[in-house]
């Protein structure tokens, strides 16, 4: 695309497409420059930075802090090829960011959360903010400040009105719902005693399985993430005081421990999950689950009857949770990965349900502690309210 003029109109054009099929609104973007000062910074020393939407009516005192997802780079190789992408530098991060789902500003489409402050807290460091590692390789220029960063953003909220805050949710997706469980009882630290304060882990449950090969490929992942980023302080310590750190990114190995209230949501066929934990390329170098990994109806009965017990450890992996009944849990059969921010999985006619509830409802009824929620749905394909995913 040549021409500057005709690539600015495609831009307008493809995002007001992206809007409308989010049924979402834009969210310009804040940097927290100051944080740079503290070494509080992306991978590649750039800003750390995320976008409010303030709070209205009876929603003023509320905040939302939403933290985006984006995997994780678990050596200076990978940590590098993020530096010129939005996972790695403020730089080439997008100004405008579409809101929908728990982020939605509409009654309708957000019931207990569309007038509070919502925040969606940018990822750039590449470890869901636990690393800090004060020396910069010049070579390469690359920092490992994750948890400097949440920190910092936390800091620049409190100081615009959350330390005065009535309800407070950590939550977030992925990489960022595994951020939730791994700080939240750092950020319910943050806030006030009289601050009703929750998460909500929202496909930040990854668990630690074997992959098809036999092997442990996401805990050898994992521990290489934890070491590239000197991490290990800032993991929970009664989990670090009796086994090796990189377990400890394990959300199974720490959850139990976590004093403020915790909400997991997510697919027991996580489609993460089962492309990067249960059958990575590495381990599937003839390609068999490809065409299953793209969409669950190509999927064979024998690679059913697998991740019907990749399901199985899924679930007992929840057990630490279970015995609190200030923890929920939203477990669906669906093939899914996220489904708090697009508006069809949230809330609408159509979403997906478990015993009759939206996630939005669940999610809501369990804030406000007008019910407790912790269900898990029975085995795929008895759900008929998934929206499944399929990869092109
Ligand atoms: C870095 O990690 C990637 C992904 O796991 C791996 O393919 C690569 O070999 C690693 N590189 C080095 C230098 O260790
Ligand atoms: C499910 O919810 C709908 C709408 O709230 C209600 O009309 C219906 O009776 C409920 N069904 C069951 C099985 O609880």
């Amino acid at each position: 695309m040549e021409n500057p003029r005709l690539s600015q109109w495609v831009y307008i054009l493809v995002s007001v497409l992206v809007l409308l099929k989010a049924e979402g609104y834009f969210v310009g973007i804040t940097y927290v420059q100051n944080a740079v000062a503290k070494g509080a910074v992306c991978l590649d020393g750039s800003p750390p930075a995320y976008h409010l939407d303030k709070g209205f009516g009876a929603g003023v005192n509320n905040w939302l802090v939403h933290i985006e997802g984006g995997g994780w780079c678990n050596n200076e190789t990978t940590c590098l090829a993020r530096i010129n992408t939005r996972l790695g530098s403020s730089k080439q991060m997008v100004k405008q960011l579409a809101f929908s789902g728990i982020l939605s500003n509409k009654p309708q489409f957000n019931p207990d959360f569309y007038n509070w402050n919502k925040i969606k807290v940018r990822y750039c460091d590449g470890a869901s903010f636990t690393g800090d590692v004060e020396a910069v390789n010049p070579a390469t220029n690359l920092h490992y400040r994750g948890a400097r960063v949440f920190l910092a953003v936390m800091e620049d909220l409190l100081a615009k009105g959350m330390k005065s805050a009535e309800n407070a949710i950590l939550s977030g997706c992925s990489a960022g719902g595994l951020t939730s469980i791994l700080h939240c009882d750092k950020f319910r630290a943050l806030l006030p005693a009289g601050t009703k304060v929750k998460c909500l882990a929202d496909a930040g449950y990854f668990t630690n399985q074997k992959d098809i090969s036999g092997a442990q490929h996401i805990e050898g992942f994992y521990n290489e993430v934890v070491t590239t980023h000197g991490s290990a302080k800032n993991l929970h310590p009664s989990c670090t005081s009796k086994m090796k750190p990189g377990l400890c990114f394990f959300p199974q190995h720490m959850a139990q421990e976590i004093k403020t209230p915790l909400l997991v949501t997510n697919a027991a066929y996580d489609s993460w999950q089962i492309k990067n934990i249960l059958a990575p390329g590495v381990a599937d170098p003839h390609g068999t689950w490809h065409n299953c990994k793209l969409d669950i109806k190509n999927c064979s009965p024998n690679q059913l009857k697998i991740m019907q017990d990749f399901r199985l450890e899924f679930i007992s992996a929840l057990t630490g949770l279970q015995s609190t009944s200030s923890n929920g849990m939203f477990i669906n059969s669906c093939y899914a990965h996220c489904q708090t921010e697009m508006q069809e999985t949230w809330l609408r006619t159509d979403s997906p349900v478990l015993n009759n509830k939206t996630i939005a409802k669940a999610v809501g009824d369990w804030f406000y502690d007008r019910s407790p929620f912790q269900k898990i749905d029975c085995p795929y394909p008895c759900d008929k309210t998934c929206h499944n995913r399929i990869f092109e």
